[in-house]
């Protein structure tokens, strides 16, 4: 089980600060449980690893499987919450080097999540010959990006396999009744798969909108689940020692003091995109009606050489959260009869030990900045560890919106630039906006 430590809280929030908030969290948790408070038609996620579809979970596993035997690369397109959460499982999980590893799984490569000429052009050139198939995930199933992109790679699959030979390699995770590519797929017959209608995005790793890639990567989604379930039924207990409620209050209380970002700190360059899915995850469940606090991330120890000055010395604006896993292998540090580098004092050490002296020294120095910090131990990234992180996050920020009182469950905040960019673009019934954007532009 992850294992908070706030020692390094103290002196920077009130002696009484997580009993201010117990009511607070009370109410949260139970408007967790009862899917009733603001935006509860969207947590299903609460208990969704006891009572996601198991029909549904075979035939990921089915469809990963056939995935695997007929193509060398998987085209994951999605965008937000519809690409981030696979990608930071598969990133963390398998490495970021997976596409370059010796393997029986396809290569993963993710497309729809962004407009780069550029990258479409690599994308295609890195595919090349090779048998692929392609993964398209939008709940809506109108984001531009992704609709772009699978427009191109339905068009290139159309091209090189017949439509028949498409349908057989596309997958299409959407809503369970309406949109564009629900009405796309059930017309082609690809094979369909569900975003719930109780899970928004950025908390829908859990389902076929991330397990599919997932599985796909070789991962064991099973492993995943258990973790994620065993997390969920630790953290539905009500209390101030469960670890969800003391890390909402935490946060909560820092940011009430003045701390408006929260840095998410790993020392694992495997855990960059996990990162990036959190700073979806806690940004757009916060950031609204002018609240929240900023999420941000650094890599450590190569950013305490970048970022580190600015964490040291910078705005007092910040405090950190750090996310230790334990080592999964050892290497022990050679002894050199020369010493010439002057580092056999290290010699006959492991890198893990002196990477647990630089963290330790990190947090001292920070606190002593004036940046609290918050530890998350773990132990060895695996499967198990991972599910249980994922939903301890999710829960956490569930009970941190309601803690801050906005909607952790929306985000009307997204569509501003939506509307500005289809005015541009000339879709039909935009046509005034166009007109007034122009004259400003
Ligand atoms: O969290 C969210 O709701 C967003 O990030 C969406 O996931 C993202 O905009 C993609 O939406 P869709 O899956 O409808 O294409």
């Amino acid at each position: 089980m992850i294992k908070l430590d706030l020692s390094k809280l103290e002196g920077f929030l009130p002696q009484d600060y997580l009993e201010q908030r117990r009511e607070g969290l009370e109410r949260a948790a139970d408007m967790l449980a009862h899917h009733n408070g603001p935006g509860g038609d969207f947590t299903g996620w609460v208990t969704l690893p006891r009572d996601y579809d198991k029909g549904e979970f075979a035939r990921i596993k089915a469809a990963a499987e056939k995935i695997r035997r007929q193509s060398q690369v998987l085209v994951v397109i999605g965008i937000g919450g519809s690409y981030l959460g696979a990608r930071a499982v598969i990133e963390l999980l398998a490495s970021p080097n997976y596409n370059l590893k010796q393997k029986d799984t396809p290569d993963i490569y993710f497309a729809g999540n962004g407009l780069s000429t550029d990258a479409l052009l690599e994308l295609i050139a890195l595919i090349g010959e090779r048998d692929f198939s392609v993964n398209v995930i939008s709940k809506s199933g109108t984001t531009t990006e992704p609709a772009v992109a699978f427009r191109i790679f339905r068009e290139m699959l159309e091209r090189k396999y017949g439509r028949e030979g498409a349908r057989e390699r596309i997958y299409a995770t959407t809503d369970k009744a309406r949109g564009v590519l629900k009405g796309l797929a059930d017309e082609e017959g690809y094979e369909e798969f569900v975003v719930p209608d109780d899970v928004g995005g950025r908390y829908s790793v859990l389902t076929a909108v991330g397990l599919l890639p997932i599985a796909a990567a070789g991962l064991d989604i099973d492993g995943l689940m258990a973790g994620a379930q065993r997390a969920m039924e630790t953290l539905s207990a009500p209390g101030l020692d469960n670890p969800a409620w003391q890390y909402a209050a935490a946060r909560n209380a820092l940011y009430d003091g003045g701390k408006k970002v929260e840095l998410l700190a790993c020392y694992e360059p495997s855990f960059r995109f996990f990162s990036e899915w959190w700073k979806q995850l806690y940004g757009e469940s916060e950031g609204k009606e002018h609240k929240g606090l900023f999420p941000a991330s650094v890599e450590f120890t190569a950013d305490l050489h970048s970022m580190g000055q600015y964490i040291q010395q910078g705005e007092r604006l910040m405090f950190e959260t750090v996310v230790k896993f334990a080592p999964k292998g050892e290497f022990i540090i050679p002894n050199d009869p020369a010493n010439v580098d002057g580092l056999n004092f290290l010699a006959g050490k492991s890198l893990a030990f002196v990477a647990e002296q630089a963290m330790r020294g990190t947090i001292l120095a920070h606190v002593d900045g004036g940046v609290p910090n918050i530890l998350l131990e773990l132990p060895a990234i695996g499967e198990d560890t991972v599910g249980e992180l994922i939903y301890f996050f999710e829960y956490v920020c569930g009970l941190s919106g309601y803690l801050l009182q906005v909607n952790p469950f929306d985000q009307p905040g997204v569509e501003a630039y939506k509307k500005n960019m289809f005015a541009l673009l000339g879709k039909p019934g935009y046509e005034q906006l166009r007109e007034s954007l122009e004259q400003r532009l």
